[in-house]
């Protein structure tokens, strides 16, 4: 069949609208559940919208506003209750295996096995990607989180070179808000605040520190000293940021540093798909560094689509969803919009940034040394992971010491267990 037959196909059905043919439509359409609503996002999710016409098949968006996915496990439950399921969902880490365990996910098993994913999806994606052996989600990217995106203008004025080491980037601050910027672009709610704190973790303890504490939830490691010293640091962070901070999203925090307002940024590598969008380049327009004492690390958070149990005339449907987002050409494509870098290993990165080549580099590095890990929104089951959210962010908006934060985190954690 010619692609333009395919594409015909849903758009008649949906001309058609709710008669008869709906249920015909259902099978040659996709039902796509995810928070992509920002600029950035929403320009690399056509890439997929158009890969999935090519196919043949119709999109039906189902959006659920709030970046991060932080609003979404209730409404995401809502869309996957029956008579209303989406054909895929967008999830992080263990929330796939959640939602497996609930048996709410079928199976791509054989178009994974046909297109060899497991050769080309580095293991710590397929930790989350399968159920008891199988596939039931396809990995469309990697994001990295321990990132500073700064804008360049306002460093190149202050004669400021990226912060190596975490004292440089408080005397950077001073020298920065001295000059009328505002240091830190923040948005102050809680999933982003976890995502500072990753970095803050890592910094303060290195890759092993970090996996006992937010991997393997190691009480030694969670009431240390060490971990004192993490949130130290989100507390002079705290100090950097503008009095409006408070349930900004990610995205106009980004803009903030894209408008020469705020100089920089800690955020995960969506925030280069806002710069894309917006036609900044990295080295001219912004810079992009590693949160200082986090080099050689790479803290991921790897969007998959899971796919939802569904008939075996609609599984087709859905391994071909599943097939599109796997496809090498189209991962190119997409990660280069989303400022992520492809979830298989073996996708030409010639046409990427700079701060993408980068990151991909220092994945394989940190592949072989073991300091890839999991970013909290992923590394825990979901009651845990908003356990130490929630202690993080009351930390951030309040005025708890380091040391008392230790002790609610070890607690939050133990009864969340
Ligand atoms: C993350 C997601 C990214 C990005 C971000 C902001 O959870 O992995 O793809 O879009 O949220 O919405």
């Amino acid at each position: 069949m010619s692609v333009n037959k395919k594409i015909a196909v849903p758009a008649l059905l949906f001309a058609l609208g709710a008669t008869g043919a709906a249920h015909a439509q259902d099978e040659k359409s996709v039902k796509v559940v995810h928070w992509w609503t920002s600029g950035g996002e929403a320009a690399a999710l056509k890439i997929l919208k158009d890969d999935v016409a090519k196919r043949g098949f119709a999109w039906k968006d189902s959006a659920i506003g709030g970046g991060g996915g932080e609003p979404t496990p209730a409404k995401l439950r809502a869309s996957a209750s029956p008579g209303n399921s989406p054909d895929a969902m967008q999830l992080l880490g263990f929330a796939i295996s959640d939602y497996a365990a609930e048996g709410l996910l079928g199976n791509v098993d054989l178009v994974a096995s046909k297109e060899g994913w497991d050769k080309v999806v580095p293991l710590p994606l397929q930790k989350f990607s399968k159920y008891k052996g199988k596939w039931v989600a396809a990995p469309v990217n990697i994001h990295r989180t321990n990132w500073i995106w700064a804008n360049k203008a306002i460093f190149d004025e202050l004669k400021l070179k990226v912060p190596t080491t975490f004292d440089e980037l408080v005397a950077h601050a001073d020298k920065i808000r001295k000059a009328g910027y505002i240091p830190l672009a923040h948005g102050g709610q809680p999933w982003q605040e976890a995502i500072i704190f990753d970095s803050a973790v890592m910094s303060a303890g290195g890759p092993t520190f970090y996996k006992q504490a937010l991997v393997d939830l190691d009480p030694v490691a969670l009431g240390s000293k060490t971990m004192e010293n993490a949130f130290s640091q989100m507390k002079k962070l705290r100090t950097m940021v503008d009095p409006n901070f408070p349930n900004r999203n990610w995205n106009l925090a980004t803009s903030m540093v894209y408008h020469k307002k705020a100089a920089m940024q800690i955020m995960g590598d969506w925030a280069k798909g806002e710069f894309a969008k917006g036609h900044m380049k990295p080295n001219v327009d912004y810079l992009c560094s590693q949160y200082p004492g986090t080099d050689g690390t790479f803290i991921f958070s790897s969007d998959q689509f899971a796919l939802v149990k569904a008939s075996d005339k609609r599984m087709a449907g859905q391994s071909d969803f599943a097939s599109a987002v796997m496809d090498k050409g189209f991962q190119e494509k997409f990660n280069i919009a989303k400022g992520s870098v492809p979830a298989r290993t073996d996708v030409s990165m010639e046409g990427f940034d700079h701060c993408g080549k980068k990151s991909m580099a220092d994945l394989k590095q940190a592949m072989k040394a073991g300091s890839m890990v999991s970013g909290s929104s992923s590394s825990m089951r979901i009651p845990v992971q908003g356990a130490v959210t929630g202690v993080v962010s009351k930390f951030h908006n309040s005025n708890i010491s380091p040391a008392e934060a230790t002790k609610l985190l070890l607690a939050a954690v133990n009864n969340s267990k």
